[in-house]
């Protein structure tokens, strides 16, 4: 188990478009996903992309029963999406919170397609391809973005809904607090 070090907005790593992965089911991918893991799971994230623990390659991965960052949230499958594609399924969008990772202490309000359909890889190569939809949809394009070097705070529109989770949300756990 490797908890790696997790980039911070101001890196120009996180702003890098990252490499398609070539080499499926190889000990080194295993490997760096198994990392992936278990760095977003001691960060309570909901979804981690590659680039945020430096790796220049196109992989995400996301899902969680339940998530003290975002208590509200619905459940989202466990998944490992390499080379992702996302395909809008309506002009609908959502606005809703999120938090990063990269970005610690802080949340916004950030507009989303409303409904998605989302392929790509697992690490073997088999293909998936999903329909999603709410706070599922939102953590695909939000872990999508970091491969295209977008953090949540670009696609902000409206900054009076932008601040510190510990001020927005006082009663949040405050170790679910970045
Ligand atoms: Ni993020």
């Amino acid at each position: 188990m490797t908890v790696r070090e997790i980039l911070k907005m101001g890196d120009p790593r996180l702003l890098r478009v990252a490499r398609p992965v070539e080499t499926f089911d190889s000990p080194e991918l295993h490997s760096l996903i198994v990392d992936m893991f278990d760095t977003m799971a001691a960060a309570k994230g909901a979804g981690l992309a590659a680039p945020q623990i430096g790796v220049d390659l196109a992989l995400v991965i996301f899902g969680f029963k339940d998530n003290p960052r975002y208590p509200d949230a619905e459940p989202v499958p466990q998944t490992v999406l390499l080379n992702p594609q996302i395909e809008a399924l309506t002009d609908d969008e959502d606005l809703g919170w999120e938090g990063c990772l990269s970005v610690p202490g802080l949340r916004g309000m950030v507009p989303r397609i409303a409904r998605i359909r989302y392929s790509g890889y697992d690490a073997l190569g088999c293909r998936v391809e999903r329909v999603a939809e709410g706070f599922h949809a939102r953590v695909v394009q939000h872990e999508c973005d970091h491969l295209m070097g977008k953090l949540y705070p670009m696609r902000i529109r409206d900054f009076s809904h932008f601040g510190y989770t510990s001020v927005l949300f006082p009663d949040l756990d405050a170790e679910a607090d970045d």
